[in-house]
């Protein structure tokens, strides 16, 4: 079976890694880039290898994307521990069976089932210890860091992280640093410019997307003759977002096609291209169809007023009811706090949309926001007939009988 293989971005993992362990990088670096574009690849393949390795730092690594339904923070502190007992001498078992892992260094002692963030600095220490046991700094990279906002404890866990990052930078400290990615700009904008989050203000950098040198790679590999052109093969990468996957199921399906001249090759795989991406517009269509009505016109409301979005106003309200007027033809009349509530949570289960914690609302993917945007336009007379009709009934005196 053969290996998949990697495009390598050595020189941007460099550069990032030095920026990380520069004083700029101390309190942290934060990297987005939109999902499936390649974040988890580059960071595997090529940033840890810079980074890491012998001369490099002790590196511990969470997705937080893996495993969604775990608690972020117990993630974090899961995989902190699991570091920890790598270095086996260090530990302490207890009595055969029973009894606590206990681990001690450099004077330090703990029991490994303390690490966590109730209690007072006991993240920091395990992380201090970390450094003392692998006689390196302590690199951790937090991939799809935006899901700790979703609960209390991931919260906590940034606000732990501070602190650890805080008593470990100073002066005599082994030295500490903080990578985190997230897919959603937004999402990760807001751990940073909150001036009541723990990371406020540490660098936010948009990782550059897959390039030309990318498609030129992947186009040398490609088990097809004949090849796409290279403009050909820029012009769908765009189209797809700069995402691998539904470029190369595309280049998977025109491999197939034995009978293909030259001169067609390019005009053939640009319609394949298209297609799949129709198909992929149709299905999301197809799901947003079959949301009830109130779900849908809460969905595009939120679509059609971004970072503005506040679930329960006046203006939300009334945007909820006139897209229910322009879909359904039947006015709306019991909409009410509760309905909404029910609505959102729907959509969120359903990853329509994703709960940044204290009531922030967000499109979950950028590109059914992108979708839903083309969608608005085409209904905007409609929407705004509905909007008429509904002020004119509000402002229409009810008759009364006598
Ligand atoms: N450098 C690369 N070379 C080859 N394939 C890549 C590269 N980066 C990403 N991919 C492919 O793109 C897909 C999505 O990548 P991933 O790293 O999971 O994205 P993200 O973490 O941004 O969601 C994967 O199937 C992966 O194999
Ligand atoms: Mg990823």
């Amino acid at each position: 079976m053969q290996k998949e293989e990697f495009f390598h971005r050595t020189e941007l993992a460099k550069r990032l890694s030095q920026t990380l362990m520069s004083a700029d990088g101390s309190s942290g670096l934060f990297i987005t880039g939109p999902r499936r574009t390649g974040k988890s690849t580059f960071i595997r393949e090529d940033f840890i290898p810079a980074i890491g390795g012998p001369q490099g730092s002790h590196i511990v690594y969470v997705d937080l994307w893996a495993d969604q339904d775990a608690n972020p923070g117990d993630a974090i502190v899961a995989v902190i521990r699991s570091e920890l007992l790598k270095f086996d001498s260090f530990i302490l078992r207890a009595a055969k069976g029973v009894g606590i892992d206990k681990i001690k260094v450099g004077g330090m002692e703990m029991s490994l089932n303390q690490v966590g963030f109730g209690q007072g600095e006991t993240l920091t220490t395990a992380l201090t210890m970390l450094a003392i046991a692998s006689k390196k700094s302590v690199v951790l990279i937090i991939d799809e860091a935006q899901h700790t906002q979703v609960t209390e404890e991931g919260r906590k866990a940034l606000f732990a992280l501070k602190a650890a990052r805080d008593a470990m930078n100073a002066t005599n400290g082994p030295g500490f640093r903080l990578f985190a990615t997230g897919s959603n700009s937004d999402k990760l904008v807001s751990l940073v410019e909150d001036k009541d989050q723990a990371f406020y203000q540490a660098p936010l950098i948009v990782l550059p997307h897959l390039g030309d040198d990318y498609l030129v790679w992947l186009r040398e590999r490609l088990p097809v003759d004949p090849r796409p052109s290279i403009d050909a093969l820029k012009r769908a990468f765009t189209a797809c977002n700069y995402r691998p996957e539904p470029l190369r199921a595309v280049l998977r399906e025109i491999g197939l096609d034995f009978d293909l001249h030259p001169n067609e090759v390019d005009a053939r795989f640009e319609a394949m291209m298209a297609a799949s991406l129709t198909r992929t517009k149709s299905h999301f269509f197809q799901q947003v169809n079959g949301l009830n009505p109130l779900e849908s016109a809460v969905l595009k409301t939120m679509a059609s007023q971004g970072k503005n979005f506040a679930p329960y106003t006046k203006d939300a309200f009334s945007s909820y009811k006139a897209f229910i007027l322009a879909n359904t033809g039947e006015v709306a009349q019991d909409i009410n706090q509760s309905s909404v509530q029910m609505a959102l949570e729907r959509l969120r289960s359903n990853k329509f949309i994703w709960r940044a914690g204290r009531g922030a609302y967000l499109i979950e993917d950028s590109q059914h926001l992108d979708w839903l945007g083309e969608a608005l336009v085409q209904a905007q007379a409609d929407v705004a007939r509905a909007r008429t009709e509904l002020q004119a009934r509000a402002s229409k005196v009810v008759p009364t009988n006598f």
